[in-house]
């Protein structure tokens, strides 16, 4: 049995304790604010898992802080990220530390000096872009591996999801500039809170053997309204080492919400849904002239979480070297979404530099 620490006892805090305890973990939930660990307790987990689970432990943030646990989870604003994942690895030495997304603000403060500590602590770290590890994400790439697509010309993904459904589930907060959210330059706005369509171009322009996004091209609509400031459409171009050229669409205004991502290659397509029905994601594969396969899979919102939580065990039990979760593909996203932010105030491409590091002056 494994043991997780999670930093940050709100909306993920939450997912990530029921997750943990579905499969027999022992599970610590703290936060800095009292009133969040209460609300864990009394309202966000029964409300969505049924009742309160009185093996999980909770405690203040502070207090924990020296706490060992197999599997550190941090599941705070993407503003204090990185800050809390350094002064972590300074006190204690997980198996595993998982940090959610989006990694830090389009500032990529820290990102290097984490890089490193991570690299020189011998810790394994990911980034919860937990869409990599569905099962519809192994289906669909395993018909890429089958060679339907042919050769591959473009790539297009989207998070095109109307924030109402995030505020739903933060009933506490009463609206963008409450939180994070409604600031780009701390990690909200559609390009950091939606960057799961990044993240899974990457990915897949990654099995594909495209190589790592080299060139970004952004438009976004910026909104400042009642102190937030925050883009909430984000239309990226993005060009990879070896040539391909695809797109990228996240928003905050859309319903009914869009989660998908599609392939075209020569020969045939594959396209990749997030929640195409009811309880339900989906793959479709074809060729040009034949007919259309359409694979349903069943989910439900926690199975995201179990899937995490499984991937994180199967990491610390040996069983895989390379995880599509990653701190470095996590980074890789955070490069993109800081060459985003370039571009649209610059109004012209850029480029990242691959051998400067995960900093600002990789941005030309
Ligand atoms: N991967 C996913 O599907 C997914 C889903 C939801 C949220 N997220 C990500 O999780 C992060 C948090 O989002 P959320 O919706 O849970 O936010 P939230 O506001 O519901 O919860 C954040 C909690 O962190 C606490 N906190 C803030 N600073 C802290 C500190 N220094 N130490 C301890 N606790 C601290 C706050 O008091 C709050 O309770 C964001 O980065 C978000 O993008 C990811």
């Amino acid at each position: 049995m494994f043991s997780i620490r999670i930093i940050g006892a709100g909306s993920i805090g939450n997912h990530l304790a029921n997750a943990a305890r579905s499969r027999g973990w022992q599970v610590t939930l703290t936060d800095i604010d009292a009133a969040a660990l209460v609300r864990a307790r009394d309202s966000i987990y029964p409300g969505r898992y049924g009742s309160w689970d009185d093996a999980i432990v909770l405690k203040d943030s502070r207090d924990a802080f020296g706490d060992p646990a197999d599997v550190i989870f941090i599941g705070t604003p993407p503003d204090s990220h990185i800050t809390i994942a350094q002064e972590t690895l300074e006190r204690v030495r997980p198996r595993a530390l998982l940090i959610e997304k989006p990694l830090a603000g389009p500032g990529l403060e820290g990102c290097e000096k984490l890089f490193k500590m991570v690299h020189k602590a011998g810790v394994f770290a990911a980034v919860g872009y937990n869409h990599c590890l569905g099962q519809n994400t192994e289906r669909a790439e395993l018909a890429i591996q089958s060679g339907i697509l042919g050769s591959l010309q473009t790539i297009s993904a989207r998070t095109r999801e109307h924030w109402k459904g995030i505020f739903g589930a933060h009933p506490w907060l009463s609206g963008p500039a409450d939180s994070y959210l409604g600031f780009s330059a701390r990690g909200g706005g559609a390009t950091g809170e939606h960057s799961h369509a990044i993240n899974i171009w990457q990915h897949f322009a990654n099995i594909a053997g495209a190589g790592r996004v080299c060139e970004v091209s952004a438009t976004l609509d910026m909104v400042k309204q009642d102190g937030a400031n925050y883009d909430q459409l984000a239309l990226l171009t993005l060009r990879t080492e070896h040539g391909l050229v695809g797109d990228v669409i996240q928003d905050v205004v859309t319903l009914p919400v869009e989660k998908s991502a599609r392939l075209q290659g020569s020969g045939g397509f594959v396209e990749w849904r997030v929640n195409h029905l009811p309880g339900h994601d989906a793959v479709f594969s074809g060729q040009a002239n034949g007919s259309v396969q359409e694979e349903l899979i069943e989910k439900k919102r926690p199975d995201d979480f179990k899937a995490e939580i499984d991937h994180l065990a199967r990491v610390m039990n040996g069983e895989i070297s390379q995880s599509p979760i990653s701190l470095e593909r996590g980074l890789d996203t955070m490069m993109v979404i800081a060459a985003a932010f370039k571009s649209h105030a610059l109004d012209r491409r850029v480029r990242i530099d691959w051998n400067a590091g995960y900093v600002p002056e990789a941005l030309l």
